[in-house]
């Protein structure tokens, strides 16, 4: 953990701020990679997930953007009440979604607030002079944020922007993804519409599986939770727990004394990963790949629940 202090708040777009954080001993922070992660520890208590958004070479402060969501379950809420000087916990930070080493060309697709990351990865793709373009997509100038960041930036040129209310900018993802070649990689983060939309595109396009890479920055909520009661089998203590319809495995789990490290609580960070020994899990995860899923042998307890009566899980 590491303390910060808001040093800077300021107004990005309608209903957007950005926040830099410092360290609160005036320390080096930790270097970072395009695509990179924290998680800020509330004063509610409450932890989220946001991406890093300055240049990744920067180690005397980060930087995040975050919407205001009217569906929020208060942690966007929390972060917008945040004044400059505010004290704050947060984590190293990790990565989820790395650029690929190597790449030939790489195309950025960001949605809305999903620019964070996005942000990120165009300045060390530009830094290194690499081929890039970067599509932003949004439903009018005044609802995204870095705009004016990205057009006096080095890679404008690599940059176009795209308004739902201005037609003339519209997005032609068909003409955008066409002419894949090996090497290529497609990067996209934004509402869930939106990343399906774009990777449906690019599969439509002969992009292969490898080459598409999306990060969550939010979740649909789990409407279907409530789904049948099941057993959870500890392997090394042969313990068993029932696990109701109306709680989660990780809940069980933590109520019985288990010591299970949790972050987003919404199947999207991976913190909470479990080898399943036994058992067909029914994942509810984001944060693995379909092959992974299918080869069940691991599951998020934080969201995902059990398709057979018992589960073993290697804890
Ligand atoms: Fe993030 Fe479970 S805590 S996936």
């Amino acid at each position: 953990m590491i303390d910060v202090i808001v040093t800077r708040k300021t107004l990005e777009a309608e209903g957007i701020l950005s926040f830099e954080l410092t360290r609160a001993d005036d320390g080096v922070l930790m270097p970072f990679s395009a695509g990179s992660h924290i998680d800020v520890h509330l004063p509610s208590g409450q932890i989220r997930q946001y991406s890093l958004c300055n240049h990744p070479s920067e180690l005397h402060r980060y930087q995040i953007g975050v919407l205001l969501d009217p569906a929020s379950r208060g942690g966007s809420k929390a972060m917008h009440a945040l004044v400059e000087g505010s004290r704050l916990q947060i984590s190293e930070p990790r990565n989820l979604f790395a650029l690929a080493h190597g790449g030939r060309r790489s195309l950025l697709f960001a949605g809305g607030i999903g620019i964070t990351p996005i942000l990120c990865m165009a300045e060390r793709l530009a830094q290194i002079d690499a081929d890039f373009q970067l599509h932003y997509c949004g439903r009018s100038r005044s609802q995204v944020a870095f705009v004016e960041r990205i057009q006096h930036s080095i890679f404008s040129d690599h940059a176009h922007l795209h308004f739902d209310d201005q037609p003339d900018t519209q997005l032609n993802a068909a003409q955008a993804l066409a002419s894949y070649a090996e090497g290529d990689h497609l990067y996209v983060c934004g509402p869930a519409g939106f990343m399906e939309f774009i990777l449906s595109e690019a599969r439509n396009a002969g992009w292969p599986a490898d080459s598409l890479h999306r990060e969550y920055f939010a979740v649909q909520p789990l409407t279907q939770m409530n789904e049948g009661s099941f057993e959870v089998v500890l392997a090394s203590s042969g313990r068993c727990l029932h696990v109701p319809a109306d709680r989660s495995v990780a809940e069980v789990l933590l109520e019985s004394g288990i010591d299970l490290p949790l972050s987003c609580e919404q199947g999207i960070c991976g913190t909470c990963l479990t080898r399943v020994l036994e058992g067909e899990p029914d994942h509810r995860d984001m944060f693995m790949t379909p092959a992974e899923q299918a080869a069940n042998d691991q599951f998020t307890p934080c969201c995902s629940r059990s398709k057979s009566p018992r589960l073993v899980l290697d804890l």
